[in-house]
């Protein structure tokens, strides 16, 4: 399980990238013409919403700055994965990430996991509303506690449960270990529900279920069909239980470094880039229904209004958890926030 740190390790050698602020902004990559190089590191397939929407990113950057400034994305964990991506990122050694909202909790950001709450939001468009307004935008604000700065928001979508059994009730998650992300919030809904939460990095997770070290994880269907997830899975329920998606964040004395004009590029391509993001999302993860159905590796159950109340009902503890470690308003305004956008 420690190949990949070390391929990423010998990549960066290879690349010869240094590990200082700003250091992939000039003269970093001399064959290249680009004026400036912004290199991008993620964690998933090209193929889902978050590698298209940077690689949309990458293409209006290049055309709207004629080729001066160069986007260089390292998808599926190849640079850095969920371990190691924000210490570069605070180091210098990459200059911008997209994150899922539920990795800024062990940073310290535990407000993110806001986002995290089972059973928070019916709809992506919901979801949307509450990042522009109010909550979302100061939760990005927080961001400066750290010298970050949060560029905005994008979708993946809404989240299934995999195992190789059924998982209609909280009785059928009951001894399951089960691969979640770092937030204590997921860690708290998988002990509520019964089963036993594993934190594992997003890179590792495909083989840690097919070596049987977990019994089950929650993604939505674009992450486990472009991982072969589903090549480890036999039943894939279709919960929609929570939320996954994902801000986009830079170091401050990286976006100091860039001039007005290039900020100014930036981010107008990032904000073309993350509405055609969020405009494909759900279409991405539709079609990765459709092909995981046609390849007919796992079976898909759809969960009844009854099931999914079950499911609500067991986890319902977890908002007040979470409230008592960040403070009862910031959940009380989320949810006025979820109740007006719907
Ligand atoms: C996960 O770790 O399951 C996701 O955050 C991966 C991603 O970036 O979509």
């Amino acid at each position: 399980m420690c190949a990949a740190p070390l391929r990423r390790r010998r990549l960066v050698q290879a690349l010869g990238l240094a590990a200082l602020p700003g250091a992939g902004m000039t003269g970093a990559a001399p064959a290249r013409r680009a004026r400036v190089t912004i290199r991008l590191s993620h964690v998933v397939a090209r193929q889902t919403p978050k590698g298209l929407a940077l690689e949309h990113f990458r293409e209006r950057v290049q055309a709207l700055s004629q080729g001066e400034i160069e986007v260089l994305i390292y998808p599926n964990s190849l640079l850095y994965g969920d371990e190691d991506e924000m210490q570069a990122l605070q180091l210098g050694a990459v200059d911008m990430l997209a994150p899922s909202l539920s990795k800024f909790g062990p940073i310290g950001f535990p407000e993110f996991e806001l986002f995290d709450l089972p059973f928070m939001f019916d709809a992506a468009e919901q979801v949307h509303r509450t990042m522009q307004g109010a909550v979302g935008q100061e939760l990005l604000g927080l961001l400066a506690r750290q010298r970050l700065l949060g560029l905005g928001y994008l979708d993946n979508g809404f989240k299934h449960m995999s195992a190789n059994r059924p998982l209609l009730g909280p009785e059928d998650f009951v001894g399951l270990r089960v691969r979640i992300q770092s937030s204590r919030v997921i860690a708290h809904q998988m002990r509520a529900l019964g089963a036993k939460p594993v934190v594992l990095s997003f890179g590792e997770t495909r083989r840690a279920l097919a070596a049987g070290v977990v019994d089950g994880t929650e993604n939505p269907v674009s992450n486990f069909w472009t991982q072969r997830m589903h090549e480890a899975q036999t039943d894939l329920s279709l919960t929609s239980h929570g939320y996954l998606g994902y801000a986009i964040v830079v170091h401050q004395q990286f976006w100091q470094y860039l001039e007005p004009a290039d900020r100014a590029l930036v981010e107008q391509a990032l904000a073309e880039s993350l509405a055609w993001g969020n405009a494909i999302a759900q279409r991405e993860n539709d079609e990765a229904l459709a092909a995981l159905r046609a390849s007919g590796a796992t079976r898909i159950h759809t969960l009844d209004a009854v099931q999914r109340q079950r499911l609500r009902h067991a986890t319902r503890g977890v908002h007040e958890t979470l409230a008592a470690r960040i403070g009862a308003d910031w959940l009380r305004r989320m949810r006025g926030a979820a109740a007006s956008a719907a």
